[in-house]
């Protein structure tokens, strides 16, 4: 098995952080892998935000521990309700990728340059995690205008459609989810 396969296989979301910041040339490595990912007709009408101000972060989760109990879905709720629970797990950074929304597919090419970042994370051994709650919170009036007060600004016309928070691990990884293996056609 090659080390990309390898890598594809061994990523697994990280939910415990050490506090450390990442390496200035690790964080650029995994921002340049995601400006290396597709992007419809080439548009890359995405940007990064990296967000390492503590004071902004723990803001920024406070809000979204309401949102995941305003959100009116049990799972969310569930979690949130415990008192251990912190929404970025500790992490030291989140980059939330945005996207112009009047770009031709904006949502795909967030995802990809989040996924190329992800997968190139767990390569130089960092842990990352999806952070719906950020997509989640910027769909509500209520949240943007929280984004606009802490000065999380984004370019013109441009939404968050991906948000993953990175750091080193806290802990070793756990064991794969179990992934369902009747889900492939394959025709001729
Ligand atoms: C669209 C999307 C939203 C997710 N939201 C969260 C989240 O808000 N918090 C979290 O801890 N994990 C989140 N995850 C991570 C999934 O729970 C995780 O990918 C899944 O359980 C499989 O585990 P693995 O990533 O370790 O393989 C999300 C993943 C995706 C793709």
């Amino acid at each position: 098995m090659n080390d990309t396969i390898r890598t594809i296989l061994d990523r697994r979301s990280v939910r415990a952080y050490r506090p450390g910041r990442i390496e200035s040339k690790e964080l650029d490595l995994i921002l340049e892998a995601g400006r290396y990912a597709p992007s419809a007709m080439n548009q890359q009408a995405w940007h990064f935000t990296v967000v390492r101000d503590r004071e902004m972060l723990d803001k920024l989760e406070s809000s979204f521990r309401t949102v995941f109990l305003e959100s009116g879905i049990e799972a969310l709720r569930k979690v949130a309700g415990r008192d251990d629970f912190r929404v970025f797990y500790n992490a030291p950074t989140l980059i939330i990728v945005s996207g112009d929304s009047t770009a031709l597919a904006p949502s795909y090419d967030c995802t990809l340059a989040m996924e190329n970042m992800m997968l190139a994370a767990a390569s130089l051994g960092i842990g990352s995690c999806w952070m719906h709650a950020v997509m989640m919170c910027y769909a509500t009036e209520k949240g943007r205008k929280l984004f606009n007060e802490l000065g999380l600004a984004f370019p013109e016309n441009h939404e968050p459609y991906a948000a993953a928070v990175f750091g080193y691990r806290a802990a070793p990884l756990s064991a794969p989810e179990p992934r369902k293996t009747d889900v492939v056609t394959i025709i001729g």
